[in-house]
C-alpha cells in the first residue's frame, strides 16, 4: 500500500462514528482528566502536542467524540469541578474538528501592520467623548433579557435588539452598514457592523465581544442569565466605540468591523463560524481584539493582557496604546490556559488576536454563568468597562488609520 492509500485507510478507520448523534470537542489535558474521573461517555479520537500559543510544552489538546446528550452534562461538570479553568471548543463535524486540531498553526495574516502610533490628533479627542453612562445603559438593557442563550427565544431577541441599536447609531452614515450573520444550526445570529475603509478597504480590523449568555446552574431555555459582565460589558464597550466613531463621522483607511458573536458560551461556535468564513474568503484580517468581561475590577491592576492564544506583537502594541492614551492605567499579564473566549477562534485560523481582561484570571467576576451576574454585582458602575472601550477605540483608530 502506498503512503496515500495508507493515509486514506487510516482516515476511513478513524472516521467511523461511535455514537448515533455525535458531537466533536477539542479539550485540554485538565478537562480530559476531569471528564474521565466523572465517568462521562466519550471517545478520544486524536491528540496533538503543544497548543499553539501555549507557554507550557507539556500541554496536549485532545479530540473527543461525545454523544449529543452528554454535552450539557459535560458543561455542568466543567463548571462545578473546574470553575473556569477548563473550556472546550465545539466543532460541527469530525472533519472540522480535525482541521482545528491539526491545521492551527499556519499564519493567515496577509498584512502585518507596523504598529506605529501616529494619530493622536484624531484619537485623543475621540476618547474624551466616550462616556461611562452610555456603557452602563447598554449593560442594563442587555442584562434585562431573561437570558441571551443561543437557542432561546430571548437569545434571538437580544441579537435582533443589538442589530437595531447598532443600525440606529449608524443611521445617516453611508459608510457604515449593520447586518446579522446566520449560523446553520441554531437561531441566534451574530451581528456585524462594518465601517468601510477609504483607501485600504480590503484590510480589516475586528473588534469583538459575545452577545450570548448562559446560566449553567439550572435548566436552559428560560433560566435567568443576565450576563451583565459576561459579556454585556464587552458588547456595551463596542457599542460606545461605534457611537463616537459614527457621531464624529470618522472614516478609517482600513475597514473596521465590530462583531457581536452568537453562541460563545457553548464552545466558541459563532466566532469559529465567522473566523473560518473569513479565512476561506481570504479576508485580509490585520488584527482582532476581544472584549470579554471588562466591568469587574478584581485585582490591583486595571487591564490584564491574556498571553496565550494571542499574538505577542499585537499585545505589545496594546501596551503602547495604554501608555500613550490611558497613561494613568496599569497593565498586567495573565493566561487562560485554554481557549477561553472568541479570540481563540481567530487564533486557530492564524490571525493576530488579543484579549484584555478585567482582572488577573483567578480574580475575575465570581458571579458569571449564574443569575447573579448583574450590573449591581459589578458595583453598579461602568467605569472599569470604559477603560477597555477606550483601549478598543484607540486600537481600531490607530490600526485603522495606519499609513503603510
Ligand atoms: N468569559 C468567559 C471566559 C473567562 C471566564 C475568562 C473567566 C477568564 C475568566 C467565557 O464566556 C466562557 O465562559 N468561556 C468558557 C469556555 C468556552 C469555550 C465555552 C469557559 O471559560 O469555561
Ligand atoms: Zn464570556
Amino acid at each position: 500500500m502506498n503512503r496515500h492509500a495508507l493515509a486514506a485507510a487510516i482516515l476511513v478507520a478513524t472516521s467511523t462514528a461511535a455514537f448515533a448523534q455525535s458531537n466533536w470537542l477539542t479539550v485540554g489535558e485538565t478537562v480530559l482528566v476531569q471528564l474521565r474521573q466523572d465517568g462521562h461517555r466519550l471517545t478520544v479520537r486524536g491528540n496533538r502536542a503543544v497548543l499553539p500559543g501555549a507557554q507550557s510544552v507539556s500541554e496536549h489538546i485532545y479530540l473527543l467524540e461525545v454523544p449529543a446528550r452528554e454535552l450539557p452534562k459535560i458543561a455542568g461538570t466543567l463548571h462545578r469541578k473546574l470553575r473556569h479553568c477548563g473550556g472546550f471548543m465545539h466543532h460541527a463535524s469530525e472533519a472540522e474538528a480535525r482541521r482545528a486540531l491539526e491545521g492551527l498553526s499556519a499564519p493567515q495574516q496577509l498584512t502585518r501592520p507596523s504598529y506605529v502610533i501616529a494619530n493622536q490628533a484624531t484619537v485623543t479627542p475621540m476618547l474624551a467623548q466616550m462616556e461611562e453612562a452610555h456603557i452602563a445603559q447598554t449593560i442594563i438593557r442587555l442584562s434585562s433579557f431573561v437570558n441571551r442563550y443561543y437557542t432561546s427565544v430571548h437569545g434571538i431577541e437580544a441579537s435582533n435588539w443589538l442589530r437595531g441599536t447598532w443600525q440606529q447609531l449608524a443611521a445617516n452614515h453611508p459608510g457604515i452598514s449593520v447586518v446579522q450573520f446566520r449560523h446553520a444550526s441554531y437561531g441566534q445570529q451574530s451581528v456585524i457592523a462594518t465601517i468601510t475603509g477609504s483607501d485600504k478597504a480590503a484590510q480589516v480590523i475586528v473588534l469583538g465581544a459575545h452577545l450570548d449568555s448562559i446560566n449553567i446552574t439550572s435548566g436552559r431555555a428560560n433560566a435567568v442569565a443576565p450576563g451583565a459582565d459576561d459579556d454585556a460589558s464587552g458588547i456595551a464597550g463596542l457599542t460606545e466605540v461605534l457611537r463616537v466613531l459614527a457621531s464624529s463621522n470618522y472614516r478609517p483607511r482600513r475597514t473596521i468591523k465590530l462583531i457581536g458573536y452568537a453562541a460563545e458560551e457553548v464552545g466558541l461556535r459563532g466566532s469559529q463560524d465567522i473566523a473560518r468564513n473569513f479565512r476561506s474568503n481570504k479576508v485580509d484580517v490585520v488584527g482582532v481584539l476581544q472584549l470579554d468581561m471588562t466591568n469587574f475590577q478584581g485585582s490591583g491592576k486595571d487591564i490584564y493582557l491574556i498571553s496565550d492564544y494571542t499574538d505577542a506583537g499585537q499585545n505589545q502594541f496594546l501596551s503602547k496604546l495604554v501608555d500613550t492614551y490611558l497613561p494613568t492605567l496599569t497593565v498586567g499579564v495573565d493566561r487562560c490556559g485554554y481557549a477561553c473566549s472568541d479570540h481563540a477562534a481567530w487564533h486557530a485560523e492564524g490571525f493576530a488576536t488579543s484579549m484584555p481582561f478585567e482582572a488577573s484570571l483567578g480574580q475575575g467576576n465570581p458571579a458569571i454563568h449564574t443569575k447573579h451576574d448583574t450590573y449591581a454585582n459589578s458595583r453598579g458602575q461602568a467605569a472599569h468597562a470604559l477603560k477597555f472601550s477606550r483601549m478598543a477605540a484607540a486600537f481600531a483608530m490607530e490600526l485603522g488609520s495606519e499609513r503603510d
